[in-house]
């Protein structure tokens, strides 16, 4: 017998943006949020160094500086509307949060502390802001934790460990979908009013990445699959300090509490690149300058990393030359004590994974793919819009790492996606619940799961010879080497037949669990069909974007060109193949200019 739910609105995804829009939904509407993971088990988890609002308690902080970073950080790629509405929401998303119970750090004075972090400044000095809160270096863990208290409080419908496979559409709306229920394998309906995608990202398409095994890009494939754009899929974060070979992340939090890079001739590099704010300067300047220093032989050992630098006597030697002092004017100071307390996770991990102690050694590092700025698009209220008109999609929604609002731009500030999980989940689930309350169900076809059993079955009777295992090993590579940090024409266009041929070999795949129960091999299989969906859109978008602008870095057209694609790509699969339009930059007060940090 079918298993058939019904609630008014469905979020797919428990992680932070997921969690927030389900619980303002709730509070509007039947909700049911579905997860293929646990929920505390999701990717915000592994956000670390803080969450982005100009609450101002260290010093003078305003967002408007907040907002003029961002655009700026984005390189003027992102929607100024869209930055300004959620850097104004960011000091009452906190204190939100706060209020919840989420246990932030604090000042002497009982105050949430706050650390400085790339990209973030004193618009009037050009120096570093402390605007970051932070939970020592556990601050979504702890967004997780307190959200996921939240809803249940609230009485949100959990339902842990379900994979959504396809999104319902009937007459041109979203009506629900279906899921895989892991523990059985059995196909679930669920018919809603309105559905939240808040599936994460797509990390786990590159070789060496921060993001969590689940990043697979379900939701922008679910969405591709059915006749819906991607937006600027070109713009793929790569964080600059990821645990070598691991690319475990390693907090720019370090960097925040004075931590410097080093290269291999144990100099201090980044003064070089951006002379105002060093260590800190936006993401896609310091993975460049990593691998400037890597390609031009001062990486260390002459191979493809450098070193983070937080033994407490560096920082203090570094601190005393960059003029850093407290927010009293004391000369800043800190000790490996202090080092232990703020960075607690990112100690363990290097003295787990590497044997080395940060507090004593060095820790070697390497840029690691990190986030998605590009995704579905969405307008501010997480509607999802389709074209260059901003056409809403009736019911259907998208908030967090797989929404493209777009608030990044070509490049995101650390921070910001906490802050952006936060402020558009949270505006989802109101406009969720709000447009489910005026709207009736759209009557389900006699057999909603036929799609998504039909996807199942292909993979299980599958009888080719090919591995998954052994086609994703090939894709992570490909997609690391030649739609890395560095881009050019030759490589993309054989990223693209490569990535091509992969999808080829993919229709021949194996799965050898033919079983219903927990049955990760075909569940890993699928989330592979999905990978190789978006991978090909990525480079395709990468191709076709003939300028360099945030993390999208050419080689072959090395600046910025403002006059041919300060636009937003859109991109379609259409016929089995990529079609790509664009989309106007909203821009309000910053005209664009060349940046300098
Ligand atoms: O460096 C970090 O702690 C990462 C934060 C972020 O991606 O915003």
């Amino acid at each position: 017998m079918a298993n058939i739910h019904q609630f008014d609105v469905v979020v797919v995804g428990a992680g932070g943006a997921g969690l927030m829009a389900g619980l303002y939904a709730s509070r509007g509407a039947k909700t049911a949020v579905i997860s293929k993971l646990y929920p505390t088990r999701s990717h915000t988890g592994a956000a670390q160094g803080g969450i982005g609002a100009a609450l101002g308690n260290l010093e003078e902080d305003k967002p408007e500086w907040h907002t003029y970073d961002t655009v700026k950080g984005s390189d003027y790629l992102g929607d100024q509307d869209a930055i300004e509405f959620m850097c104004n929401e960011a000091i009452d998303a906190v204190l939100e949060l706060e209020h919840m119970g989420l246990p932030f750090d604090r000042t002497p004075e009982g105050r949430i502390s706050q650390r400085p972090f790339g990209g973030h400044t004193n618009n009037e000095t050009g120096k570093p802001v402390r605007r970051a809160a932070h939970a020592a270096d556990r601050t979504g863990h702890m967004i997780l934790q307190t959200l996921y208290q939240q809803c249940l409080k609230n009485k949100v419908n959990f339902f842990d460990e379900y994979q959504a496979l396809e999104l319902l559409i009937v007459n041109g709306k979203a009506a629900g979908v279906v899921a895989v229920e892991l523990a059985t394998g059995e196909l679930h309906t669920f018919h809603a009013k309105a559905v939240i995608f808040a599936t994460g990202g797509h990390g786990r398409i590159f070789e060496v990445t921060s993001n969590a095994y689940a990043y697979t890009g379900d939701g922008a494939a679910m969405l591709l699959r059915k006749g819906l754009p991607l937006e600027d899929m070109e713009f793929f974060q790569f964080h600059p300090t990821g645990i070598y070979k691991l690319g475990i992340l390693i907090t720019e939090g370090v960097r925040g509490e004075g931590g410097v890079l080093i290269n291999g001739k144990g100099e201090r590099f980044m003064p070089k690149y951006a002379p105002t704010v060093k260590d800190l300067a936006s993401r896609d300047v310091v993975s460049r300058a990593i691998y400037t220093e890597i390609r031009e032989g001062r990486g260390a050992n002459g191979s493809n990393y450098v070193y983070l630098d937080v033994r407490p006597e560096s920082v203090i030697k570094y601190a005393a030359l960059d003029g850093r002092t407290n927010p009293d004017g004391s000369p800043y100071t800190i000790t490996g004590e202090e080092v232990l307390a703020k960075l607690p996770d990112i100690i363990d991990f290097c003295r787990v994974y590497l044997g080395v102690d940060p507090v004593t050694q060095l820790m070697p590092i390497q840029p690691t793919a990190h986030y998605t700025m590009g995704g579905i698009p969405t307008n501010k209220y997480g509607e999802v819009v389709i074209d260059d008109k901003n056409t809403v999609f009736p019911g259907l929604y998208a908030a967090g790492e797989c929404a493209c609002v777009s608030v990044h731009g070509g490049n995101r500030l650390g921070t910001n996606s906490l802050l952006d999980l936060v402020v558009f989940g949270k505006h989802s689930g109101i406009k969720a619940a709000e447009y489910a309350n005026q709207v009736d169900f759209q009557e389900l076809p006699g057999d909603a799961e036929a799609g998504a059993r039909s996807q199942f079955d292909t993979l299980r009777n599958g009888s080719g010879k090919e591995n998954a295992f052994d086609i994703a090993t090939e894709m992570k590579k490909v997609m690391f080497d030649l739609v890395g940090i560095y881009r050019n024409e030759k490589d993309m266009r054989s990223a693209v037949e490569k990535v091509r041929g992969l999808q080829e070999r993919f229709k021949q795949v194996r799965v050898t669990d033919t079983g219903r129960i927990f049955n990760t091999d075909l569940l890993n299989t699928w989330e592979l069909g999905n990978m190789l969906e978006v991978a090909e859109v990525i480079a395709h978008c990468a191709l076709n974007r003939k300028e360099s602008r945030g993390g999208h870095s050419r080689e072959d057209y090395p600046e910025r060109d403002d006059q041919n694609w300060l636009k937003h790509t859109l991109a379609w699969k259409k016929d089995g193949n990529v079609s790509i339009g664009y989309k106007p930059v909203v821009i309000t007060k910053y005209q664009p200019k060349k940046r300098v940090y």
